[in-house]
């Protein structure tokens, strides 16, 4: 029997579990019910170390492998899904009108949940796996992975490394891909605040216009990383949002301005904080004006740690062959809340492909089910992998 048939065998009921949580949708830290489906199905897989309520709608399951002592690894899914009008017409869409899974996140939590049932009848494995079914990936912070982190999971559970999975458009079903390093960005926000002098449109010399001092602000911010960052570092500077006055003969007294800042590496946050604060500073007070400056640090940059991203590699080729699995994936600017983990423990993020689907976010996207046995069988070659349990039959 080849591995990949092995996990087969779990489709079908792994596919009634993605369909039930796709019609059933919940935001962010409202996971009430997926949380109660979870913990039933892990109950029923014969586990009876699950914690639930961990930052708020959170799971934790613990499984003891029978080969011994060893150490403790994290699988991490997420649970939430997003605020989306589904147009995907397919039978199990969402009941629930405005909510929809548009980010794989029902798919993620039945791949981990079919891991939890292997995982739980094998116990082929040293040490234990704490399975983690995370609320809340998507919003501003803090998010779930940032609250699961405080809460101390990783201490509690003592988990040594962590790992995550995504679902990935664009990328054939059964294929994955990874990268050494960032393999996503952070992402900060900022807000500035010109403040000016207001006064009649008609007479702006009696005035410190900061509708212009702002424009010169935003085009200031673009020369940032065209001109004082290295060209083969990542970072991205976007101006999102502009608040003057509202009337045309006005000149307000002050203008907001507000963006975005993605980036690569966290030495790149402490730059762009350092510089978009003096170039706005500098910019202003030559026109006479002041500025309010605010950094707002969210996620950080999804880091996969060497050893931990070899030990994924070597999974998945154990799972697909070498040539399904692309170990050099570009980097993708988007952020990630698995950060957190990573930054709390060693691990690393892999993505699994759902195939020429719309992209995430897009309210036509779904799961593709036939991905559920990659994932699921992911998950258990990795945990084989890494808690070096010996193999037993015939595959090969
Ligand atoms: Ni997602």
């Amino acid at each position: 029997m080849r591995d990949i048939d092995i996990f087969r065998e779990l489709q079908s009921e792994a596919t009634d579990w993605r369909r039930y949580l796709h019609e059933n949708p919940e935001l962010d830290f409202q996971e009430y019910n997926t949380a109660r489906f979870v913990a039933e199905k892990l109950a029923s897989f014969g586990i009876n170390h699950i914690e639930t309520g961990i930052a708020g709608t959170g799971v934790v399951a613990l499984i003891q492998g029978v080969g011994g002592d060893g150490p403790t690894i994290g699988l991490r899914a997420d649970m939430d899904a997003l605020p989306i009008v589904e147009t995907s017409n397919k039978p199990w869409a969402s009941k629930t009108s405005g909510i929809m899974h548009a980010c794989g996140h029902d798919g993620h939590t039945a791949m981990l949940l079919g891991a939890a049932k292997h995982l739980a009848s094998s116990r082929n494995f040293k040490g234990s796996v704490a399975l983690i079914f995370q609320p809340a990936e998507e919003p501003a912070f803090p998010t779930g992975a940032f609250k699961m982190v405080q809460e101390g999971i990783m201490e509690r559970f003592g988990i040594s490394r962590v790992f995550g999975m995504h679902i990935a458009p664009g990328i054939e079903v059964g294929k994955f891909g990874i990268r050494h390093g960032s393999i996503m960005g952070s992402q900060d926000d900022f807000d500035i605040i010109v403040k000016g002098r207001g006064g009649h449109a008609a007479v702006p010399s009696h005035t410190i216009d900061p509708v212009v001092i702002a424009a010169q602000i935003i085009m200031g911010l673009q020369t940032l990383v065209s001109r004082k960052t290295d060209p083969l570092e990542s970072l991205v500077i976007s101006v999102t949002k502009l608040n003057a006055a509202q009337a045309y003969n006005v000149i307000p007294d002050q203008v907001e301005i507000g963006g975005t800042v993605r980036t690569s590496a966290s030495s790149l946050r402490d730059f762009a904080e350092k510089e978009i604060a003096a170039a706005a500073q500098g910019i202003a007070r030559g026109f006479g004006a002041e500025i309010e400056f605010k950094y707002l640090r969210s996620v950080p940059a999804t880091f996969n740690s060497t050893e931990e991203t070899n030990l994924a590699i070597e999974a998945a080729r154990n799972l697909v062959g070498t040539a399904s699995v692309d170990g050099n994936v570009g980097f993708d600017m988007g952020a990630e809340d698995f950060a957190y983990m990573l930054e709390a423990r060693p691990g690393a993020y892999i993505y699994l492909g759902n195939g020429p689907t719309p992209a995430c976010h897009n309210p036509a996207f779904d799961f593709d089910d036939e991905a559920l046995p990659y994932g699921i069988g992911y998950w258990v070659k990795l945990v084989e992998t890494v808690l070096g349990s010996e193999r037993t039959g015939e595959s090969g």
